[in-house]
């Protein structure tokens, strides 16, 4: 399934792996928390999440680093039910926000956030990686 959001969202490679996920997911320095949602006993979706930092109240926050549920399960609630198990758990450790990142051209899921409430500004997400993440590194004092 994150593989097919990232099909979903345009980005190549499909680099997810049962071991990686094994590997970045659980034991004492997890990346991230996973939830699954399951219909019928058969899982359907799945949000990964994890501690973030809200710098403008400075209180912590919770990030969401993705939400999918499968085609044939969506409309039923499923994504609902995923980010509002993701509140909960952001109320019950005492963060003040969710947050996340979503392409400006993913107009479903802007459509689905508008619906939950959810407001954004004009906010863009950077990286650096590979050789300039590398170079950036070497740069350190
Ligand atoms: C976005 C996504 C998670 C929504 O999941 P879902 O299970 O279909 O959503 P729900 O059934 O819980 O819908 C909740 C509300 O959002 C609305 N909604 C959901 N998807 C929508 C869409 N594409 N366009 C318009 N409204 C939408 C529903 O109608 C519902 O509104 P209501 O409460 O007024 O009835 C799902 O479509 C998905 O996985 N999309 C592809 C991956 C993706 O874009 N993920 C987000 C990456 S940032």
């Amino acid at each position: 399934m994150a593989n097919d959001l990232n099909d979903h969202v345009g980005i190549p490679g499909r680099p997810f792996t049962p071991e990686g996920i094994q590997a970045d997911g659980f034991g004492p320095l997890a990346a991230f928390t996973a939830l699954v949602a399951e219909l019928d006993r058969v899982v359907v979706g799945y949000v990964f999440f994890g501690p973030g930092y809200n710098t403008d109240v400075a209180a912590r926050s919770m990030w969401l680093h993705d939400l999918f549920v499968t085609p044939a399960a969506r409309g039923r609630g499923v994504g609902y039910g995923l980010m509002a198990a993701v509140a909960a758990e952001t109320v019950r450790i005492g963060c003040v926000s969710l947050e996340w990142g979503v392409h400006t051209a993913n107009a479903g899921a802007l459509e689905f956030y508008r619906r939950l409430g959810a407001a954004g500004t004009e906010t863009r997400i950077l990286s650096v990686a590979g050789d300039r993440l590398r170079a950036l590194a070497d740069a350190a004092p």
